[in-house]
Formats: structure tokens, sequence, C-alpha cells
């Protein structure tokens, strides 16, 4: 948690924190990626991919994030708890076409009306 704070003043301070260099990846130098993802549980190929997509918006810290497939919802709020949590300052946009694709299939009406 201490480190979730740590980014979070880094981000404050318009500062990304950076691994130590002539290190491997390391993903624990990202702890943002240790959150549960807010729509964890809800199914979708997609999760196994948020704690990398929530340490990526903390190493790129993007003026603007806009996801094409939003499908579910999973992956976008994951980019917007990352946003929130290390209070970046990210516009977020989600887009989809809600006809499915060949991963996805179709895309049952109550997905892209709730
Ligand atoms: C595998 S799902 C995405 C899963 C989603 N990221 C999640 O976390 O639930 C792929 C989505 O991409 C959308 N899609 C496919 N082609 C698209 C396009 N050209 N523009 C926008 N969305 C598209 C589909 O409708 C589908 O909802």
């Amino acid at each position: 948690m201490s480190e979730i704070a740590d980014q979070r003043r880094a981000a404050d301070a318009s500062e990304a924190p950076a691994p130590a260099r002539g290190r491997a990846f390391n993903p624990l130098d990202w702890p943002i990626c240790t959150r549960t993802p807010l729509r964890y549980g809800v199914l979708t190929a997609w999760l196994g991919h948020v704690p990398f997509g929530m340490a990526f918006m903390a190493m790129a810290r993007p003026r603007r994030l806009v996801e094409l497939g939003t499908h579910w919802g999973v992956s976008y709020c994951g980019f917007c708890q990352a946003v929130k949590e290390l209070r970046l300052p990210t516009e977020c946009t989600a887009v989809d076409t809600w006809e499915g694709d060949p991963h996805a299939g179709s895309i049952p009406a109550r997905c892209s009306t709730t």
C-alpha cells in the first residue's frame, strides 16, 4: 500500500517512478498491478491482462486513453481504476461497435445498454 502511495506522490509530482537501471523488467516496480480489478469476476478473456494494463498506465501516464473494444468494460475499468488510484491526469474514452468479433462472439443487447 505504501508503494501505491509512492506512485501517487510521484504522479502528483509529475514524475513516474523509474525502475533501477540495468535491471530486467519487474512488474513489482509497478505495484498498481497487484490491485484487484474492480470488475474482477466478470467473464472476459481480458481479465488476465488487467494487471499489465494498470502497470502500463503507471509507466506511460498518458494524457488521453482511448480504448477500442470495451465489451464488458473489464479492461476499461482497469485503466480507469489506475487513473483514479494513481491520480493520473488522464482523460478516458471507451469505443466499441457493439458488433462483437471472433474473440468476443456476438454481443448480447444487454451488454451495450447497461
Ligand atoms: C474481446 S472484446 C474486448 C473485451 C473488453 N476489453 C473487456 O475487457 O471486456 C473485443 C471488442 O472489440 C469490439 N470491436 C471489434 N472491432 C472493433 C472496431 N473496429 N472498433 C471498435 N470496437 C471493435 C467488439 O465489438 C468487442 O466488444
